[in-house]
């Protein structure tokens, strides 16, 4: 067995077998994170990876997918580089735990249904019909990425094994719960010093840098929406190309970030009318989110205190 594969195979067990990165003074330790494979597959099987490829890079402009899109984001804003980043967001391994339990739909979810799910909520569009070619073309490029490795099935969460525990990173919960206005003021001075030089002073990105809040980011149902989520995120991802964030920081500025305005999430509008959409593997058909709740469940802190007015109303923005 050569050494990376032994490597990998005792990542995946959840033995401990990560090392503290060498990246700057990076505040987090990285997975034994396998490579991406080398070739694509042969025939038809390789065609459709290159097309989930294709449409994971650029979610809003391929033709099967741009129409499902209601923001100005691509997977690739999150998932960097389609998702062979080692980073946490990777898709390096995610294929391995599926199908999985996943406590939000109450139901055992494939592959293909966690990712149409993103449509709904990081990309503020609709859900994907299942088993349409974008669906099974996305699931087909997810699954390559992990050829080779080990399924590892999760019946607590749908998540990549190699990042179940650090996703979200629970040593950051007490910095959040603690939270004050301060921390608020805190995160702004890191947005401007270390941020918007590409997002942009308002958040809204431009051409090249994708928006971090306003109606063309996320929504408040998406996984970057939670304070707890960004901040590990942001930890190994941000600023691009030099993640050095101390665990302080990167909380603060995803309270910023997070305390500007995002869409209301409303899962109902989320769905195409039932006669068109196909079997929707949930038992949660209701659930509804905005800025305001977000910070007030689960931390118990309430927005206007942290941001020092009052601006945020019980909805935000709605485009
Ligand atoms: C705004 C950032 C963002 C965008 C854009 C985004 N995602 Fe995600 N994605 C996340 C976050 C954060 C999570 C983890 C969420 C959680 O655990 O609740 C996640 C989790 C996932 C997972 C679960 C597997 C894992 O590795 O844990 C899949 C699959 C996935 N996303 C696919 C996609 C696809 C496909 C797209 C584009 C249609 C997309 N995502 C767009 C942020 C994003
Ligand atoms: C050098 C430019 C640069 C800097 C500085 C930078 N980012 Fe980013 N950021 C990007 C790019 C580019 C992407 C999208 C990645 C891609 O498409 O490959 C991104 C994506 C994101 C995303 C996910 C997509 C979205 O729009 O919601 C978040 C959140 C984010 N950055 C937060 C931050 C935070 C917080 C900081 C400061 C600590 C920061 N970024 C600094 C370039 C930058």
């Amino acid at each position: 067995m050569g050494k990376r594969l032994r490597l990998s195979l005792l990542g995946i067990t959840g033995i401990v077998l990560s090392c503290s990165f060498a990246v700057g003074s990076l505040a987090v330790t990285y997975p034994k994170v396998p490579n991406p494979p080398a070739k694509y597959p042969a025939g038809e099987l390789g065609k459709m990876v290159k097309l989930g490829e294709n449409i994971i890079m650029h979610t809003n402009t391929n033709p099967l997918t741009k129409n499902l899109v209601g923001n100005k984001l691509n997977c690739t804003s999150c998932h960097i580089n389609g998702g062979r980043t080692k980073a946490l967001g990777t898709f390096i391994g995610t294929a391995l735990s599926f199908p999985a339990y996943s406590k939000r739909e109450k139901t055992v979810q494939t592959l293909q249904d966690r990712i149409n799910n993103c449509f709904m909520r990081s990309m503020d569009g609709k859900r994907p019909v299942i088993d349409t070619k974008a669906s099974v073309a996305m699931a087909a490029y997810v699954t390559w990425l992990s050829e080779g490795l080990p399924i590892k099935m999760n019946p607590k969460k749908p998540v990549n094994p190699y990042y179940t525990n650090l996703w979200p990173n629970k040593k950051l919960n007490p910095i959040i719960k603690s939270a004050t206005h301060k921390n608020y003021v805190r995160g702004k001075e890191i947005y401007e010093n270390r941020c918007a030089s590409c997002h942009g002073t308002g958040g809204q990105g431009n051409r090249q840098f994708p928006p971090l809040w306003g109606k063309n980011s996320y929504n408040t149902g998406a996984g970057m929406s939670k304070i707890g989520k960004m901040a590990s995120w942001v930890l190994y991802n941000m600023p691009l190309g030099n993640p050095n964030l101390s665990e302080k920081d990167a909380v603060d500025v995803s309270i910023y970030v997070d305390a500007q305005p995002h869409s209301d999430f409303d899962l109902t509008k989320h769905l195409f009318p039932r006669s068109e959409m196909g079997y929707y593997n949930s038992k949660v058909l209701h659930e509804r989110h905005n800025v305001r709740s977000n910070f007030a469940k689960p931390w118990g802190l309430d927005i206007d205190k942290i941001r020092g007015d009052h601006k945020i109303k019980g909805s935000s923005i709605n485009p």
